[in-house]
Parts: structure tokens; sequence; C-alpha cells
């Protein structure tokens, strides 16, 4: 196996494997309460040690009142009760290992839920000891320190009239802000992380890491001045210290501070997610609520961008989806007829690519977007925005359609298992409805069908271990100009690969044979090819020399 980057020298471990996410809430219920746990995460660890991830990430597991559904944590040193407990979570490590499977757990450290202790101490009195954890301003009732919003709806100043003063929430009045600033905030937080680590986690995932920094008097959230000096003493005091992935989320990180953040020198993160593809189809400068057209040209551009310019100076993170965001086959593929081939296309697409892949569960299955009745969605985000803009005068139309497109809910219905009640995710009622097409898109139709969405990624997983040229190879946009065909080519002193994706719901013709003549087909979503020079409805080939 001359070709496995396994035998290079310094290879960090996490740059040929794939991670998936897991949203524990919606996963798997093992004791019918009708929320997804974690001894249900460890009875289909084989499920996932099948599909040959590297890693899990869990989105928030500790004890947490739930405000914004585990984002908001009142014990980081605890499970919450409803997804078990810390031996769960310790045998969930240990079950994981078993298939070379790593837990990276959720980092939510920019700020705490209301119900921690600490918050509960510092509210109580602005000489308590854990005052200065949180951002304070004082004031007067009703007359906010400044004009700044939250960013699920709101002012970001809530008031505290036992002590006169408003604290800072970037996020819902129920997650203060904690303040970097103070040294012994950040050591509870590395000890806290170095307490995780003993207990043999692999890796981290750093909710609005770029937040902490905030300076609120200036109006500055995202890119604090001190940003930098903490993300290098974070890593230095806790990740260095182990052999871990750290992914940082950075909404507000353009390629310079991306290649800072995940310097090879593992200074700061492996590497974050940054979201410039992500944003767009919404229009410029305004929430992503209002809706605009996907721009083809553009998302190539975006991408090939980041591709080149963090090679061999950074790396990537891959994805399309996570539990924020709508599903990736109704948004940028086509959830009816072409469904399959579009999951496969958009599969193909990204795991082509140089950087760390990052599935969202059920992203394997092509599961799609809902549309739900108002009453049916769970999400906090969703109802704030739903009651500010019918206020304000929005049709429900309109507001019931970009909740369809870009509500986070979409991706946080029960993993579809199977055909049975519930889709197999729960004996019980499930805390979120449950997809309608589950009968036809559940995972044990998939899973022994070779021809499934679920062998495709197992397919592009594997071929990740085995082709260096996906690990290092170096990547060039092919058919810049194209409108409606995504092709590049990725190349190392071993390997040529060829990658061609049409994104519509047409037949293409494609210009490439000169590129492709003496090349093999590697991975293809259509099973033999009438003609080279046309591509089928969503067609995607990866080809090899
Ligand atoms: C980003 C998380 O992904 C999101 O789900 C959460 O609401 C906010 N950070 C606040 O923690």
């Amino acid at each position: 196996m001359n070709n496995t980057n396994s035998a290079k020298d310094n290879m960090k471990w996490w740059k040929n494997a794939v991670v998936y996410q897991i949203y524990p809430k919606s996963f798997k219920d093992s004791n019918g309460d009708g929320i997804g746990d974690l001894k249900g995460i460890i009875s289909k660890i084989p499920y996932l040690g099948e599909l040959g991830i590297g890693a899990i990430w869990l989105s928030p597991v500790c004890k947490s009142p739930q405000a914004d559904n585990g984002y908001d944590i009142s014990d980081y040193q605890d499970i919450d009760p409803m997804f078990g407990n810390v031996d769960d979570m310790e045998e969930l490590i240990a079950e994981a290992k078993k298939y070379n499977i790593r837990i990276m757990m959720d980092l939510v450290l920019n700020h705490t839920s209301n119900k921690h202790r600490w918050f509960e101490e510092a509210k109580k009195s602005k000489d308590n000891p854990y005052h200065d954890y949180y951002v304070w301003r004082d004031g007067e009732e009703g007359v906010e320190p400044n004009d700044m919003k939250g960013v699920f709806g709101g002012s970001a100043w809530e008031w505290v009239p036992e002590i006169k003063q408003y604290y800072f929430h970037q996020f819902l009045p129920e997650q203060p802000d904690l303040n970097w600033d103070n040294p012994k905030v950040r050591r509870e937080i590395y000890d806290m992380i170095l307490w995780w680590m003993d207990k043999g986690v692999g890796g981290f995932r750093l909710d609005v890491i770029d937040q902490i920094a905030k300076e609120p008097d200036k109006k500055i959230t995202i890119n604090g001045p001190r940003l930098q000096e903490y993300f290098r003493e974070l890593s230095k005091e806790t990740f260095q210290k182990g052999d871990l992935i750290t992914v940082g989320e950075a909404w507000g990180a353009d390629i310079e501070r991306a290649k800072l953040y995940s310097n090879p020198d593992g200074s700061e993160f492996s590497m974050v997610f940054q979201f410039e593809h992500i944003g767009l189809d919404q229009q410029e400068g305004k929430e992503k609520w209002d809706l605009a057209p996907l721009p083809f040209v553009k998302l190539k551009q975006v991408m090939t961008r980041w591709q080149k310019e963090l090679h061999d100076c950074g790396w990537n993170s891959l994805f399309w989806n996570n539990h924020d965001l709508p599903r990736i086959v109704s948004r940028w593929g086509n959830d009816g007829e072409f469904r399959v081939e579009s999951a496969k296309m958009l599969a193909i697409l990204l795991h082509g690519m140089q950087g760390t892949p990052y599935i969202y569960q059920g992203e394997e299955l092509g599961m799609t977007n809902v549309k739900y009745d108002i009453e049916d969605y769970r999400d906090v985000e969703i109802h704030n925005m739903y009651k500010e803009r019918i206020e304000a005068g929005y049709s429900k139309d309109d507001v019931m359609r970009s909740i369809y497109a870009k509500g986070r809910d979409n991706a946080r219905t029960p993993m579809q298992w199977d055909d049975t009640e519930h889709a197999g995710f729960t004996d019980g009622t499930p805390w979120i409805r449950v997809n309608d097409n589950y009968k036809e898109i559940n995972a044990k139709a998939q899973v022994n069908d070779p021809d499934s969405i679920f062998n495709c990624y197992k397919k592009l997983i594997q071929l990740r271990k085995e082709y260096s040229v996906l690990v290092d190879g170096d990547f060039d946009l092919l058919l810049e100009n194209d409108e409606n065909i995504f092709a590049y080519q990725r190349k190392n002193d071993k390997q040529t690969m060829v990658v061609v994706c049409n994104f519509f719901d047409k037949t293409i013709e494609m210009s490439l044979e000169d590129k492709v003549k003496d090349m093999q087909v590697l991975v293809a979503n259509y099973s033999g090819i009438e003609d080279a020079s046309v591509l089928r409805p969503y067609e995607a080939r990866i080809y090899i020399k």
C-alpha cells in the first residue's frame, strides 16, 4: 500500500480522517423519553464504524437547562441527566476507541448558562469573587449601555435590578458572556479542558470561538484585539498537551486569519470552520433569513480560493451541514427526483478537496429539509425571528419560506434509522417531529445497498485513507467559467485526480476529454458512462491516474 498516508512522517491523524457530527438530542433515544442520549449513541457505534469515520464531534452534552439546546452549559464537568452521566461518557469513549473512532466534545467557552454556579454567584453582588467572570456595565433600568443586539433577537444587555447592572450576552439572556480578560476565568477553563482530556477525549470543537475577545464598549464581538493572545494561551495550556483534533467555529475568519488559526506549527487549532460558502444565498449585509438565489459560479470561486490559499500553510475543514444549517441536498442539490444523484454529487465534490471533511448526521442518507407548521418547530431562534418579523409586518408566507430554507430545525429532526414508527429513533414521543419521508429515507434501507448514498460516503471516506493525493495534492479549478459544472484537479508527485460535478438537473456537455482521456473512473454516481463528454443530471465522477 505505497500510496497510503499512514506511511508519511509527521502526518497528523486528522488529515486523512473524516469527522461525523452527532446532535445528541436527535440521534438515538435508548430510554423512551423521546430525547436522544449517550447510550443511544453507544448502540450506534457499529454503524459509524461501518461508515469508516475517524472521529465523532458531539454537540454539547454537558449539564444545561437547554435554553439553546445545550449551548448554555451550567456545569462543564457533568453530563446532562437527559443524556446520561459521566460514566456513560467514559463508556462512549471506550466503545468508540474499539472502532478507532475518537470523541470530540463541543466546548462552549464564550458564554455559560445563567444557571451556572459562577453566574449565580456573579449576580449576587459587585464584590462577589465571581462577579468579574462575566461582562457587566453600570446603568439605569431601561437605558442599556448601548444598542447592541443579541444574535437571537432583542438587546444584548440584561438588567439585574439587585445590583443595578447590566450583563452582556451575545446570544440569549440565558447565555451570559464570559469575561476572557479575567485570567481566573481562563484558568478555570483550561483546568476543565484538561479534566476531559484526562478522560480520553480526542478533540474539541470550539463554539463561536472568535467571539470570546469581545469589547462591547467598542461594539466589538468578533475578532477582538486580544483574540490571538487567547487562542495561543488556550492551545498551549491544553490542546498541545495531547494529540488532539481541534476545530474553532469562526464566523469572522477570512483567509489570513484562518492561516493563523490553523497554522501547521500547532500553536492554535487544527483548523477552523469558516462560513464564506455558507452565506452565499443571503442578501448582502442582511440577515440569513433574507434569501437570495444560489450563485453557482461564486460558490466555485469561494471554494477554490480557500483551497488554494490554505494549501501548505493552513488546513481547511470541509463541510456542507451542521446543526445550525439546512440540509445540503435541499439547498444546493435536489430533494425531489434527483435526490440520490445530487446527494452523492455534493459528497463527491466536497470529499475530493483538501481538508478534513465533516459529515452531519443523516447527510450520509441524503436526509432533507422539512416544512412544518410553526408550532412543530422547537428552535428558539426560529420562534424569536417569527415573532419579530410578524410584528414588523412581514407576511406569514414570507417568514415561513425563510424558515423552510434556513431554519435550524431542518437539521435537528430525528435521525432516520428505519421505517418503523418515529423512524426507529425512539419508542416514546420524539421531542421534535420526525420528517415524513422516513419510510423512504432511512439507514436500514441503505447500509446494505451498494448503490446507496451511505455507501458512496463510505467509499469516499476509504479513499481518503488510500490516496495521498486527496490529502496533500494541490488544487486547480478546471472549466473556470462554466456555469453548470464544478470541476477541479488534485495532483501530487504520485497521482492526479480529476473531479467533475454537474450541479444542475439537466444534461450538460463537458469539454474535458483531453484531460481525462487516459484516466480511470474511481467513483461515480451513475453506473456506467454512455458518453464521457456528457454529464447527466447531477452526474459526478472522480477520475484517477
Ligand atoms: C453556535 C452554535 O453552533 C449554535 O447552535 C449556538 O446557538 C450558538 N453558537 C451559541 O452557542
